[in-house]
C-alpha cells in the first residue's frame, strides 16, 4: 500500500536553507552569481566574447537581473559549431566528466563538468529526490540509461549524495528490470514515463500486480508526458508519479522537479539555473505567467557555463508554492515537436491525452507523418487494450472511430488511425520516439 503524499513531505529542517530563503535573498544570490558567470565566459570562451562584443554588451553592463535580456542567446548550433570542447571555460585538466547528446538530428553536442560541477549536480539531484519523497536509506532503482546520456549517472550521483541505496540498472532488459524490482524491493524508481508503461506491461506478463510491488514513488522525466499518463501510472501501479526536468546543456536531470506534497508544477533550483520565458519568434522576454520558450542561464557552472540557452521547450513560469523558488508548468511540447498539419498546429501531447481517455486504447502510440500528393497527413498508430468482453475486431473498429472523432473535435484535423494488437507498436526503453517522419 502506497502511503499518501503528505507522508512523504520532507521535514523542513532537512531542506537546504536556500530552498526556503526569501525571494530577496534568492535574487541577491542570483545577481552575484550571474555577474560571476558572465565574467567567466567573457574571459574564457572565445565564442561568448565575440557574441557579446558583436551585440555591444559587456559583463559590467549587468546591474540587475533584468539586464540579462541585453545579452545574446546561446543555441544548440553554438555548441555544434564548437564541437567537441571549444565552449569549455576551464583548462581540460579540470574537466572530470563529459556527457553528450545522442545526436539523432545532427552532430552530437558535448557537455563537460569540473569536480565542483559534479558536486553541484549531485546536490540538486539529491534535493530533487528528497522533494519527490526520497530519504536517506531508501532503495532506489535507476532505469535511466547510463553512459553518455545524463539520465543514469545524474540520478545515480544524486541518489548516492542523498544516502540512498542505488540499484544502477540502466535501461533495457525489461524482464530483468521486473525481476530485480521484485527481489530488491525498491521504494523509488527513476525512469522515463514511456518505459515505465512498458515495465508495467511486463509485470502483468509475469503475473505480478504492479499495485502490490514495493514501489511507492516514480521520478519520471527526459520526455514530455501528460497529466493523463500520470493518472494512468498512479492508478495502475498505486504509486506517486513525480515530474523531473533537465537538459544536458544546462546540467542534466535535476534542473527542476515537482514536490510530492503539491504535484503542481516543477520548482526550479533557481540558485543554480536562472529561467526566462521568451516569445520564440521575436526573442522578447515575457512576464511570469505567460507561455513561451524556456531559456536557461547557469549561475555556478564552471566547465560549460551556459548563457541564455534556448531549450525549445514550451512552458510558463509560476510563483513558488512548496518552495520559495519559482515553478515551471509541466512541459508538454517543444517548438520543434510542433507539427503544422494543413494549417493547424498539433503537438503529440494533444493526441496522447485523447488516447489515454479511452479504455479501448493502450498508452503505447506513435504518430506517422506522411504525404499523399502534396497533402500532408498524420496517422496515429496505437495499441488496443483488450478486455471488457469485446472481440478484437470490435475494439479495433470502435477505437479507430473514437480517436478519429476525438481528434477532429478537439484538435480540429482529420487523421488516419490504425489500432494494432498488443505489442505491435514500437516500445520505448528510454526516450520514446513519438513522431516518425515519412514525408520524403
Ligand atoms: O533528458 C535529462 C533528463 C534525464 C531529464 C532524466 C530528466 C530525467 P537531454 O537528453 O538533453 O536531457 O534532453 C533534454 O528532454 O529539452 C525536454 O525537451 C525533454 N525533457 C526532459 N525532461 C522533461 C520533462 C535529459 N520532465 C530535453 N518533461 C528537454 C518534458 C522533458 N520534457
Amino acid at each position: 500500500m502506497t502511503r499518501p503524499a503528505a507522508d512523504f513531505k520532507p521535514d523542513p529542517n532537512s531542506l537546504d536553507p536556500i530552498e526556503t530563503a526569501s525571494r530577496d535573498e534568492i535574487v541577491a544570490l542570483q545577481l552575484e552569481r550571474l555577474k560571476w558567470s558572465l565574467a567567466h565566459v567573457y574571459a574564457n570562451v572565445e565564442r561568448y566574447r565575440k557574441k557579446f562584443d558583436d551585440a555591444g554588451v559587456h559583463p559590467d553592463d549587468l546591474k540587475s537581473m533584468s539586464d540579462l535580456a541585453r545579452f545574446p542567446f546561446t543555441t544548440k548550433e553554438d555548441l555544434r559549431a564548437s564541437y567537441p570542447f571549444k565552449m569549455f571555460a576551464v583548462p581540460e585538466d579540470q574537466v572530470v566528466r563529459i556527457h553528450a547528446s545522442s545526436g539523432t538530428t545532427g552532430q552530437p553536442t558535448v557537455v563537460g563538468y569540473t569536480r565542483n560541477d559534479i558536486d553541484t549536480w549531485s546536490s540538486v539531484m539529491a534535493r530533487s529526490i528528497r522533494a519527490s519523497g526520497g530519504r536517506p536509506g531508501d532503495r532506489l532503482h535507476v532505469t535511466y540509461g547510463y553512459g553518455l546520456f545524463t539520465g543514469g549517472l545524474g540520478a545515480h550521483y544524486g541518489a548516492e549524495a542523498l544516502g540512498c541505496m542505488v540499484v544502477p540498472m540502466s535501461g533495457g532488459m525489461t524482464a530483468r528490470q521486473v525481476q530485480l524490482i521484485k527481489d530488491f524491493e525498491p521504494k523509488i524508481i527513476m525512469v522515463t514515463p514511456s518505459y515505465m508503461l512498458n515495465i508495467l506491461d511486463e509485470m502483468a506478463r509475469q503475473g505480478i500486480d504492479p499495485r502490490e510491488t514495493s514501489l511507492e514513488i516514480g521520478i519520471y522525466g527526459a520526455e514530455p508526458w501528460t497529466e493523463e499518463i500520470r493518472k494512468a501510472i498512479e492508478t495502475r501501479a498505486d504509486m506517486h508519479a513525480i515530474d523531473i526536468y533537465g537538459i544536458s546543456e544546462v546540467i542534466g536531470p535535476g534542473v527542476s522537479v515537482e514536490c510530492i506534497e503539491t504535484k503542481d508544477g516543477l520548482h526550479i533550483w533557481e540558485d543554480h539555473f536562472y529561467p526566462e520565458i521568451i516569445n520564440p519568434e521575436t526573442g522578447e522576454v515575457l512576464p511570469d505567467g505567460e507561455f513561451g520558450e524556456l531559456v536557461f542561464t547557469s549561475l555556478t557552472k564552471e566547465a560549460l557555463p551556459i548563457i541564455r540557452y534556448r531549450t525549445r521547450d514550451l512552458t510558463r513560469l509560476l510563483p513558488g508554492t512548496a518552495r520559495t523558488m519559482r515553478r515551471m508548468e509541466k512541459v508538454t511540447g517543444r517548438t520543434d515537436d510542433m507539427m503544422i498539419i494543413r494549417g493547424v498546429n498539433v503537438f503529440p501531447s494533444q493526441i496522447e491525452e485523447l488516447i489515454l481517455k479511452s479504455d479501448l486504447l493502450s498508452p503505447h502510440y506513435q504518430l506517422e507523418r506522411f504525404k499523399t500528393g502534396n497533402m500532408e497527413k498524420l496517422r496515429a498508430h496505437v495499441e488496443m487494450n483488450p478486455g471488457g468482453g469485446l472481440a478484437l475486431s470490435d475494439i479495433r473498429d470502435q477505437g479507430t472511430a473514437y480517436l478519429q472523432k476525438a481528434v477532429k473535435d478537439n484538435v480540429g484535423i482529420s487523421i488516419d488511425v490504425e489500432v494494432h494488437e498488443p505489442g505491435k507498436v514500437a516500445r520505448s526503453e528510454g526516450k520514446a520516439q513519438r513522431v516518425v517522419d515519412n514525408r520524403k
